[in-house]
């Protein structure tokens, strides 16, 4: 048994780089990229089309070799069986043999990761019902829709009940209904004590589930950490509302704010920081008869945050 205070994953200064095609252009998929990721945590590889995601995982997988760095599964290299024993792993756009149905294919899968045959019918029937598939189970696969391939998929990683699932973008494809059982489905394994790294370049995957999320873009990490974290560094404004104001206060109370709506006897005010929200509170208690009634940060959406991040990094490449 290992450590359990070792990292699940830990990836020291890892670079790669690919050279393609006849002139052997060289592409720097991956820079410098350190991480570690603890047991039982949900961490989000989030980035955009090309960032990287994928290039990460199958070095983590054993499936490339880093160019620079090294990365670390179980504390061992990960091409060592001993680490691939513990995982489970969903490649993007993976192919499934479509003249199985999902239960022979998942029993095929469940008999190739050495769980013993007592239990291969069990495990099966457990994992159709964990994604809901129990209706579509002895139906060929040729027939599934691209979601339910999906679920077929992620029930293939969880087939040896592993200590840490990879996940390379698993909701894609799935309905925003699908996405919302893809998130109980982490929030289980969570419970569970398991560990889950997964990509996704689509913002709202990572916001409910993760513990902490990764931002990948253009092969470097920009941003590690929770998410909530994040987004408050990245507050832009504040949001005042302001009740019982006149005329006269209004034009006072507009001059320390960005942005100002009247409706009725309130004010709605953007301000910069904590600085101008104290300047807006003295103004109300040396006038009297207002009151801040509101106070709402304005998070940047993850999408603005984003978007932020492609724009500088466009600006400095
Ligand atoms: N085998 C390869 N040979 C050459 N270049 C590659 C190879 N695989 C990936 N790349 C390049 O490396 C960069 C990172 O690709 P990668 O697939 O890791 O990104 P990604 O974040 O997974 O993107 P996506 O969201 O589209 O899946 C891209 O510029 C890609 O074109
Ligand atoms: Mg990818």
């Amino acid at each position: 048994m290992s450590d359990l205070s070792e990292p699940v994953i830990a990836v020291a200064r890892l670079g790669k780089v690919y050279r393609s095609g006849f002139r052997m252009k060289r592409v720097q998929a991956l820079k410098d990229i350190s991480l570690e990721i603890e047991r039982g945590e949900i961490f989000g590889f989030l980035g955009p089309n090309g960032a990287g995601k994928t290039t990460l995982i199958k070095i983590l997988m054993g499936l490339t070799e880093p160019t620079s760095g090294t990365a670390l599964v179980f504390g061992r290299p990960p091409r060592d069986a001993a680490a691939k024993a513990r995982l489970g792993f969903l490649p993007e756009s993976p192919y499934f043999y479509d003249h199985l149905t999902a239960r022979e294919f998942l029993r095929l899968a469940a008999q190739l990761s050495g769980v013993t045959s007592a239990d291969v019918a069990g495990r099966v029937t457990g994992l159709l019902r964990l994604l809901r598939m129990e209706h579509s189970a002895d139906v060929q696969m040729r027939t599934f829709s691209r979601g339910m391939l999906q679920r077929v998929g992620i029930a293939q990683a969880l087939v040896a009940d592993p200590e840490l699932v990879v996940l390379d973008e698993p909701m894609g494809g799935l309905d925003p209904v699908g996405r919302k059982e893809f998130r109980d489905i982490i929030i289980d394994l969570r419970e569970r004590g398991k560990t889950v790294f997964f990509s996704t370049h689509i913002l709202s995957d990572v916001e409910m589930i993760c513990d902490r999320v990764g931002i990948v873009i253009d092969g470097r990490m920009v941003e590690v950490g929770r998410l909530n974290q994040i987004l408050t560094d990245a507050a832009d404004s504040i949001e005042v509302t302001v009740r019982g104001v006149t005329g006269k206060t209004q034009k006072i109370l507009e001059r320390v704010s960005q942005h100002a709506i009247k409706s009725g006897d309130e004010l709605l005010l953007t301000v910069r920081n904590d600085e101008d929200v104290d300047k807006v509170m003295a103004i109300c208690r040396e006038v009297g008869g207002i009151r801040v009634v509101g106070l709402v940060p304005h998070r940047k959406t993850l999408e603005e945050y984003f978007m932020a991040h492609v724009e500088r990094a466009g600006r400095a490449s």
